[in-house]
């Protein structure tokens, strides 16, 4: 069999570990995840209304126009409809983005611990993948926009950063805005959006209008619980969004998706239910942290990294045992520390039991 080159370059995504799979594999009933960073409240009654609503109507191909979405969309952000595009996921975004803009032997550069799925999809281009070192956990937006050469196409800046959970504040952004080349497209991923609460956090929407090349990207899979259903979002360019959308399969935003995610938007009260308890949990998980004497990364996203300072596959496997699935840092290039997504307050508490149980008998 003859596959592409570039295919024998791509890594298998090592997903966070089913709770199913946890049960089968140990005997457990009773689990709690924390590894995806999804929501631990699930998601809004109007969205589980409409999920039966529209279970009769599978037979039917989606709207590939996505209307009644984009409609919502353009709505919510104050933007033009034909700025928007949609698919399933912010991931299979990122992949559109990469077929649109890198050819063979371009680059793209993102952080050197940030989400993979930029690697695997200028990977899957023929493109190679440049990882700038961190500053402090964070995102050395400088040095990002330092690396770009004349075969850079697409800058990663993703804000709040997965797995480190640190945002590119406002003075950061604004000070290498006007240094980036206008044929390299910057990626905002905001898949984290709706979680931040820190106030130099840059709204990016309105620098659409002076930075044509810039590509906001967010997702219903986060904070409005919608992870399943497979739902995301892009705001560019009307060019850029031309594009996508023809880039984009155009029934991939399936029936129950598109409507879900509309009912999702109109929750408010619900979405501020999630903020709050992920704001309390954050402060909780810090708190205890603290007690413990355990070195983490402040996070304005739905996780927290945390240095166990033990070897974190045996960590991680300790807690699995326990029924409590993470993600071992070693996956992200940090040994020693988990990704631990922040869960309901009873899910933390649990959560920080075992984690002590297993570091003080160590
Ligand atoms: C930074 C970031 N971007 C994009 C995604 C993709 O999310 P989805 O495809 O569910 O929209 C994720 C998922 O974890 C993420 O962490």
């Amino acid at each position: 069999m003859k596959v592409r080159d570039a295919i024998l370059g791509l890594k298998l995504y090592q997903a966070g570990k089913p709770i199913d799979e946890v049960k089968r594999e140990l005997g457990l009933d009773d689990i709690i995840k924390l590894a995806s960073n999804e929501n631990p409240l699930g998601c809004s009654t109007k969205v589980c209304d409409v999920i039966k609503e529209f279970a009769d109507k599978v037979n039917l191909y989606p709207d590939a126009s996505n209307y009644e979405l984009k409609k919502a969309l353009s709505k919510y952000l104050g933007v033009n409809v034909e700025n928007i595009f949609c698919s399933t996921g912010s991931d299979s975004l990122i992949k559109a983005i990469c077929n649109l803009f890198v050819n063979d032997g371009d680059e793209t550069i993102m952080g050197e611990v940030s989400f993979q799925r930029y690697e695997d999809s200028t990977v899957l281009m023929g493109g190679k993948i440049v990882k700038v070192p961190m500053k402090n956990y964070m995102l050395d937006v400088k040095g990002m926009v330092d690396a770009i050469n004349d075969r850079t196409r697409v800058l990663w800046f993703c804000t709040p950063n997965n797995p480190t959970g640190s945002i590119i504040n406002k003075d950061e952004l604004f000070s290498v805005l006007d240094l980036i080349p206008k044929d390299v497209i910057i990626v905002m991923d905001e898949a984290y959006y709706e979680y931040v609460t820190d106030d130099n956090y840059p709204q990016t929407v309105p620098l659409l209008e002076k930075y044509d090349n810039m590509i906001i990207l967010r997702t219903f899979s986060k904070a409005y619980g919608l992870a399943g259903l497979r739902c995301g979002y892009g705001i560019a360019s009307e060019e850029i969004a031309k594009y996508i959308n023809t880039i984009v399969g155009p029934f991939d935003t399936n029936i129950i998706a598109q409507q879900a995610a509309v009912a999702a938007l109109s929750d408010t009260e619900f979405l501020k239910r999630v903020i709050d308890e992920n704001s309390r949990g954050r402060e909780y998980l810090y708190c205890e942290y603290k007690r413990l004497g355990l070195e983490y990364i402040e996070s304005q996203a739905n996780f927290i990294m945390v240095n166990v300072k033990r070897n974190d596959k045996e960590v991680f496997n300790e807690l699995l045992k326990r029924g409590i699935i993470v993600r071992p840092g070693y996956l992200f290039g940090m040994d020693g520390w988990l990704r631990v997504s922040i869960g309901t307050m009873e899910q933390n508490k649990k959560y920080i039991k075992e984690l002590e149980n297993i570091l003080v008998n160590k």
